[in-house]
């Protein structure tokens, strides 16, 4: 399966892509914890990426396009993965759908998170991150470590995003307006998009996803409904 999750910056994608992609036996693979990943090694990709995400603005097509590109010929998306925070503009779509016709494969579905922006910039304003594995979220209200600026899962040390201060974080939501928010029609016209709030509880919306991806829900403590 080949799943997108689009929504505005803070929607939560990065908390349900986890969680989706677990229970789909599929990779996650996020473009902005790919360019995390080479902004902290210090690498000529990550340098580049980072002029641009400290500003709020996408990284050049050419750069995102490559990177995913290469990510998508590794052996364990075979048998799929979900894609979080790409495509972002309508050419990195139209790549994206070259890429996957050139392995006789299309994208199946598409997942809209809706979410006002006050939530947004709440989100946001409190989340934190884990140095050793992005994949790790918290937020300081709504999902708190049980020891302060220390990761539950592995014990890295938690940060807030360089990009989560408050005047990029509406430069990133412009951009979302301006630039991501047609990639919804792209695929609107195929037929792919289901809208889900992504509002409420973080179990919520994750059942809200498998429902509009046709499974069932699942309980809280993660066994099938
Ligand atoms: P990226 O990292 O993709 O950022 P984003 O799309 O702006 O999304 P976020 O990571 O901010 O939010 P999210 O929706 O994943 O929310 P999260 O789950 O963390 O991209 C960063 C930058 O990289 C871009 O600005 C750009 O420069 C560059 N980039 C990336 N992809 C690119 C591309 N394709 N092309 C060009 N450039 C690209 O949740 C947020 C907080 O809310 C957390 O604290 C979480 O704990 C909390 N939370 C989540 N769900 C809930 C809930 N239901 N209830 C309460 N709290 C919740």
């Amino acid at each position: 399966m080949c799943l997108l999750l689009i929504g505005p910056p803070g929607a939560g994608k990065g908390t349900q892509a986890v969680r989706l992609a677990a229970h789909l036996s599929i990779p996650h693979i996020s473009t902005g914890d790919l360019f995390r990943e080479h902004i902290d090694q210090g690498t000529e990709l990550g340098q580049n990426a980072h002029t641009h995400t400290r500003a709020g603005l996408l990284v050049p097509d050419e750069v995102t396009i490559g990177v995913i590109k290469e990510r998508l010929t590794r052996p364990d998306t075979e048998r799929g993965f979900l894609l979080d925070g790409f495509p972002r503009n309508l050419a990195q779509a139209h790549a994206l759908d070259d890429i996957l016709a050139y392995s006789e494969s299309r994208v199946d579905a598409v997942l809209d998170l809706e979410i006002p922006e006050d939530q947004v910039v709440r989100r946001i304003a409190g989340r934190r991150l884990c140095r050793r594995n992005h994949e790790h979220i918290f937020h300081v209200d709504y999902s708190p470590p049980e020891v302060d600026e220390t990761c539950d899962v592995c014990g890295g040390e938690l940060y807030q995003r360089e990009d989560d201060r408050e005047r990029t974080v509406r430069k990133r939501l412009e951009v979302y307006r301006t630039e991501t928010a047609p990639v919804v029609g792209h695929y609107q016209a195929q037929g792919l998009v289901t809208t889900i709030s992504a509002c409420g509880q973080v179990q919520d919306v994750l059942n809200r996803s498998l429902v509009a991806l046709g499974y069932g829900q699942v309980d809280v403590a993660g066994t099938s409904g």
